[in-house]
């Protein structure tokens, strides 16, 4: 996980207490995350003379206690300080600034190992006492109990009269996943009369005692809703904290002419083994410009990673075979710093090659796709791998004068033509406020910032015109041609099941538009976007040349959508929504966890990932019969796809 010290610092300071945050390489607390923090003077500044005993009760002992738990809300656990150096005050320099140098000679040179030992010992004890729920905790009791039922035991987590006492787990790391989520929050409605939010719970670092406190919250409200505003993240200050980073890699030298590479021979390409990265790495295979295909894969052994790719590509039906000497592998690592590459990888991407070498164009496909993750669980794979990638291509260009064309797929809101190339930065901003709102997906804020730092880094590099990135953004992606390959995770699917099996579908979808395209369509605009020349003009209505973000128009109207499954042998009825909604939940219900909703009912309720909440299509491509026929033969062979893996039922006259 990559680590950003100032986003500690800020959190460790963020209750008034001057501090300094470090990842020293020698001394007592080498390579731990270490907060310097003053306690004792209210101005906090002075010296490092007067060192805290560790008293348990004492005030500065209250007060980092108080100062952990707060920080445990703003940033996620792998960011915690590991050694925590409590102290009055903190050395100033003129300019009223804490003297960065002199607590770091502190920590690395003057910390005394049984001073430091003994705070160490002290915490553990308060940790571990802390971390047993104590009898008169009545709610917590509660709800540790009904955990325990719903997570079964194993875990050193048992009843009371096991012997061994209920402790204060977080739930998502004891198993609580999201269908468990689920479940708890039925059990909390039935039991406390509450309605629990799903995103409180899950992706969260809450624990049991927390849990009793939010139920005890819930409780107090005469409707037993949430009220209170939860921490919102500032897509904002996110978004100009990292495009200082990707500002920061610039150099006056940066400021000399650049050219787009000649031609497009070698392309290094994120998330090949997905659903639609094996289809654009199928694209670049067969294109004979392209020799060298690099593509970094997350896996042990290179022996792993090449089944990884094999599996991928039989599953859609074709054969990586004849492409092998095409193929580079790269083991690697989103999340990682440096992506998890070899020094030998890094600098390659860095530019540091032969000229033979060199990366013409990155496909940045990977990440995360999953709707119940918190945006902190998702930021390092979904933002700042992207933000890596782009370093990584500015350290090109400044080596090689070379300019590797980028291309981000987007996710997790509209296609819409947007970040036009004049106004993106505008544009940008607004929509991260909108996003900032509490409830917004973790998945769609990354995906947003992600796409945000491409449109930034290509203005750097002499404007959004002609600098070849591009964010393409796909709608709904599903399998394509007659042998199409469904994905049936997709909440597309999910909800075709559904309705298939209610025989109805929520008629409130009159005038939308589903975004829906197959992945062979959607890696055939991805390809245009890199092969073609920078002036001519995209495939599809949009002028490429003016937007930052390509996106995929292709759909039908909602209501050609259902009208297509029903004439695919699956009848439906246009149902008001109400109506159609109250028929779901019960279908959900019956079926419990097997029910192909379960996992998502929730954001189906709020309408997120609903055909009928996606906004009207701004008319790209409705015209386009051409485009139409297709999307429906693909919906089409995507059914009788799923019909042949049990996913549907069989139809008479299909
Ligand atoms: N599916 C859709 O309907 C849809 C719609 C719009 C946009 N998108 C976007 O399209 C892209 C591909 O989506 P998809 O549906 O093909 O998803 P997918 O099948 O889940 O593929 C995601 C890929 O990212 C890789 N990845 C995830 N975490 C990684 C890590 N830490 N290190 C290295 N690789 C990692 C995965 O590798 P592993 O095999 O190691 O997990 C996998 O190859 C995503 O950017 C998504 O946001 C998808």
């Amino acid at each position: 996980m990559r680590i950003d010290l100032g986003e500690v610092e800020n959190a460790v300071s963020s209750l008034g207490h001057k501090a300094v945050v470090l990842f020293p390489a020698e001394g007592l607390s080498a390579g731990n995350i270490t907060a310097v923090v003053a306690f004792g003077r209210p101005d906090g500044t002075g010296n490092l003379e007067i060192l805290p005993e560790p008293e348990p009760d004492s005030a500065v002992v209250t007060q980092l206690l108080a100062l952990r738990r707060h920080i445990s809300y703003l940033i996620p656990p792998y960011m915690h300080p590991t050694v925590w150096v409590p102290t009055d005050s903190l050395p100033m320099l003129a300019s009223a600034k804490v003297s960065r140098l002199a607590v770091k000679n502190f920590v690395t040179r003057e910390l005394q190992e049984d001073w430091l030992n003994s705070w160490r010992r002290m915490l553990n004890t308060i940790d571990l006492e802390n971390h047993i729920i104590q009898p008169e905790e009545a709610m917590a009791i509660e709800l540790a109990d009904i955990v325990d039922k719903l997570i079964g035991t194993g875990d050193g987590h048992r009843r009371p009269e096991g012997g061994k006492p209920y402790h204060d787990i977080i739930l998502s790391r004891a198993g609580i996943d999201s269908i468990k989520t689920i479940q708890l929050m039925r059990l909390l409605s039935e039991r406390y009369n509450i309605t629990p939010t799903v995103g409180k719970i899950l992706g969260s670092e809450m624990s049991i005692r927390d849990l009793a406190r939010y139920v005890e919250t819930l409780q107090s409200h005469p409707d037993g809703r949430e009220h209170v505003t939860t921490q919102a993240i500032d897509l904002i200050e996110e978004y100009r904290g990292l495009s200082t980073i990707l500002q920061d890699h610039f150099t006056p030298k940066e400021c000399r002419p650049s050219k787009l590479p000649d031609a497009i021979s070698t392309v290094l390409t994120t998330g090949s083994a997905g659903y639609l990265g094996i289809e654009i790495l199928h694209q670049l295979l067969k294109r004979k410009e392209t020799s060298n295909i690099i593509t970094l894969i997350r896996a042990p052994s290179m022996d792993k990673a090449l089944n990884k790719l094999v599996s991928a590509a039989e599953c859609m039906g074709w054969s990586l075979t004849p492409y092998l000497s095409k193929i580079e592998i790269w083991l690697g690592d989103l999340s990682e710093p440096n992506l998890g590459l070899s020094t030998a990888h890094w600098e390659r991407l860095h530019g540091n090659c032969s000229s033979h070498e060199v990366i013409d164009a990155i496909i940045h496909v990977g990440a995360i796709v999953d709707w119940t993750k918190s945006y902190h669980q998702l930021k390092a794979v979904n933002v700042i791998s992207t933000l890596t990638l782009l370093n990584a291509s500015t350290h090109s260009l400044l080596r090689t004068g070379l300019r590797p064309r980028f291309i981000q797929i987007s996710g997790g809101r509209k296609p819409a033509s947007s970040f036009a190339s004049s106004s993106w930065e505008t544009e940008g901003l607004q929509l991260a406020r909108a996003l900032s709102a509490p409830g917004t997906l973790g998945y769609t804020q990354t995906k947003f910032l992600s796409d945000l730092l491409v449109c930034k880094w290509a203005s750097l590099h002499g404007g959004t015109q002609d600098a070849r990135a591009r964010v393409v953004m796909p709608g709904f992606i599903v399998g394509g041609g007659p042998n199409a390959v469904a994905n049936m995770d997709d909440v597309l699917w999910r909800l075709v099941s559904t309705n298939v099996g209610l025989g109805m579908y929520s008629s409130e979808v009159n005038n939308k538009w589903v975004y829906l395209a197959s992945s062979a369509v959607v890696a055939r605009k991805v390809l245009h976007c890199i092969f073609s020349a920078p002036s001519s003009a995209c495939h599809s209505t949009v002028d490429e040349r003016e937007t930052m973000a390509i996106p995929v128009s292709d759909g039908l109207s909602e209501t050609a959508f259902w009208s297509l499954i029903s004439r695919s042998g699956y009848p439906l009825t246009g149902t008001p929504h109400d109506t159609w909604l109250a028929a779901v939940e019960a279908a959900v219900e019956a079926k419990g966890v097997k029910h192909p909703l379960y996992p998502v009912l929730h954001f189906v309720k709020r309408g997120v990932g609903l055909g009928g909440d996606l906004p009207a299509g701004d008319g790209d491509g409705c015209e386009d019969e051409e485009m139409k026929a297709e999307v429906e033969r693909d919906v089409v062979a995507n059914l009788a796809y799923m019909r042949r893996m049990g996913f549907l039922p069989a139809v008479a006259t299909p």
